[in-house]
This record gives C-alpha cells, structure tokens and sequence, in this order.
C-alpha cells in the first residue's frame, strides 16, 4: 500500500521522534492546479493551492495531525482549541481517531453551518462563547495553563511546523517556489508556516528562491494593516473574523523578510473573488479562502505583479463549509413540472 499522510511523506523535516504515534486521516499532498482565467486576467500564472481538498475540508489538518501526535505521545488525555470553525473540525476529527477528548469554544453564531455540523458529529464538546475569536482564544490559554489539557490552536508550535508542508509540496509541483504567494490572514499562523517552509524547502534543495509572502486580511478585521488590534472585529468571511492575531509578529517577519505585503480586502472584493472562483475556474472555495485572490486582483490593479510571474493563492478551504453564503450569492432553483413542455418553457 502506497503510505498516506504527511508524517509518511515529510516526517523527516518535521520535529518527531521514535514515540511519535502515526495519526494520519490521509492529509496533505492537496492538488496545485492552474488557473487560466485568473492568468490570462493578470498577466501571470496563477495556481490555486486546494486546500479544501483535505480529510476535514481545510489546511488545520496539516498541522492538526502532528499537534495531536504530539499530544498522545506526551500523554495527554484531552484537547482544546478557540476555532472560527475550521481549527475545530481538524481537532475533533484527529482527536476522534486518536481517541483523545476534544473541547472547542466557538464564537456564538459567527460560525459556518458546515463546520459546527463537522465539530458535532465528530464527538467534540462544543461551547458557543458569548464572545467573539479572541475572546475565546484567552480563554482557551487560561484553561491550558491551569489544567492538564493541551491546546491545539496555532499558538502550539506543532500546528506551525505541520502546516509548513504545503510549502515543500508546492516547491515539489512547481519544481521550485513561485514568485508570489497570496493568502488569506487571520490569526496570522498559515502565514508563518508558509514563510517557514519555503525557507526550509530552499535549505532542503527543494527550491532555489523564496517567494514575496502577500497576506490578506479581511478590510473589518484587519489589525496587522492598521497596526493596531481590533475589539470588535466583523467580516463576513468569519473564519479571518480576528481582531489580535497569536502570530501578529510572526506574520510581519514573514512580510518584512519576502520583501512581501499584508494588505487588506473588502467584503465585496473577497465576494468578488469568490464568484470569479467559481464560475471561472470551477474551484468552490469558502469565503476567506478566497481573500487571496481577492488580494491577487488587488496587486495586480495597483502593478504589483511582474508580467509572467509564477503565482500560487491558497485556497484554504472548502465552500461546501459555508453553504449558507453560497445559496446567498446565487439564484434560486427554478421550479419545474415534471413535463417536459413545463421543462422547454422555462429552458427557453
Ligand atoms: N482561511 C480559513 C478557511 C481559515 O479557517 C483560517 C483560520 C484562515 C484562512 C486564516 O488562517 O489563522 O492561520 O491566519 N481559521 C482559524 C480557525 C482561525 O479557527 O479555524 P490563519
């Protein structure tokens, strides 16, 4: 059987030792394809990173898997984590199959339909914070300091160097980094990792440059492009819904170093490019995920993007996660007698 996961395929780059338990819900090794509308339309040549492709449907498998490994392997019993939904998902599904018990504080009412349905069935307890992300987030630190129970939010080092892989994989597709790098930027974590792993790539002779690291934030949630955090942040992409992003100053050394940009994105922008998306390149991705390409759009409008460069955005994750959003954006069914004249009258 060909191994699956990414302990299997990079497990030598990442921080494991012989007691290191194999969790794996086969993440990782998502597809890197091209996307010629948004090429032709910006004069590059845009891949999109599939994230949505993962076992729960977003990038916190990567760096869930290893953060969870790590856990049974220094004995603890159970896991918590602050989540805008996705962070959630990957915890309960890896803690499930690790047959850890999984705790998640969600902000109340600000998380998509399809993650709390994930968290639920996946047997994690659940708690809607009357509060928003952050407020959550010190919580969760709290509980981690006082009691015998391990965070699994981004501020766990694992979480980082698991989710550093999607770097070497697109270094491996690519055969080397790309030019640019857009993203979506919330608690500011992927980012990082991003930065990380195109270092390491470069290190490990995967890759021979480093590409500008371009985050984007959400225009009402964007603490790190007013240099300022946000109390009460609102967007409606509620998975980058954070006003003070855990890796705040990690996100600008990943800037600062690439020579990049954090920079932020409207909802109607974000909105734009999520329509374009899937319309245009076929990929149905949840909001946030689509604030990269919003960013691209936005770069290229202001000259940022060299003629020919080689781009990758990520996406994220899944729309399937948001269905609310989507039926939103889009006509509803037409209703139809089951005749086939009732089917050509409304046809034409
Ligand atoms: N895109 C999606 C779909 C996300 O779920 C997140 C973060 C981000 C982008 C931003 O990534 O935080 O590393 O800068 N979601 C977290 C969660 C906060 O709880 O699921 P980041």
């Amino acid at each position: 059987m060909q191994p699956v996961g990414l302990l299997a395929r990079y497990g030598q780059y990442l921080p494991i030792s012989a007691a290191t338990p194999a969790i794996t819900l086969g993440e990782g090794s998502t597809p890197l394809v091209p996307a010629p509308h948004l090429s032709k339309l910006t004069d590059t040549d845009v891949h999109l990173k599939l994230e949505g492709c993962n076992p729960t449907g977003s990038f916190k498998d990567r760096g869930m898997f290893l953060a969870i490994a790590k856990a049974l392997e220094a004995g603890s019993r159970a896991v918590v984590c602050a989540s805008t939904g996705n962070t959630s998902a990957s915890a309960a599904a890896f803690a499930a199959k690790a047959g850890l018990r999984c705790y998640v504080l969600v902000p109340d009412g600000q998380v998509a339909m399809g993650k709390l349905a994930q968290a639920v069935i996946l047997g994690a307890r659940v708690f809607a914070v009357d509060g928003n992300f952050d407020q959550a987030l010190g919580l969760v630190r709290e509980l981690g300091e006082k009691e015998p129970i391990t965070v699994v939010n981004s501020i766990n080092p694992f979480r980082i160097e698991g989710q550093k892989t999607a770097s070497f994989e697109i270094a491996e597709a690519l055969g080397d980094a790309p030019d640019l790098h857009f993203l979506p930027v919330g608690n500011a974590g992927n980012i990082t990792a991003y930065w990380r792993g195109y270092q390491e790539a470069c290190r490990h002779q995967m890759s021979t440059r480093l590409p500008k690291m371009m985050g984007y934030q959400a225009h009402g949630a964007s603490p790190i492009v007013q240099g300022l955090a946000n109390p009460n942040p609102q967007t409606l992409a509620t998975a980058i819904r954070i006003g003070n992003p855990a890796s705040w100053k990690m996100a600008l050394a990943a800037r600062d170093e690439s020579f990049g940009r954090i920079d932020a994105v409207t909802d109607e922008e974000i909105l734009f490019a999520y329509q374009l998306l899937a319309s245009k390149e076929g990929a149905f991705c949840e909001p946030a995920s689509a604030a990269s390409v919003a960013g691209l759009l936005k770069a290229f409008g202001e000259g940022r993007l060299p003629k020919g460069a080689t781009v990758v955005c990520t996406l994220t994750g899944n729309g399937l996660k948001d269905p609310d959003i989507a039926l939103s954006r889009a006509p509803a069914p037409v209703r139809v007698k089951a005749e086939y004249a009732a089917l050509m009258k409304v046809l034409t």
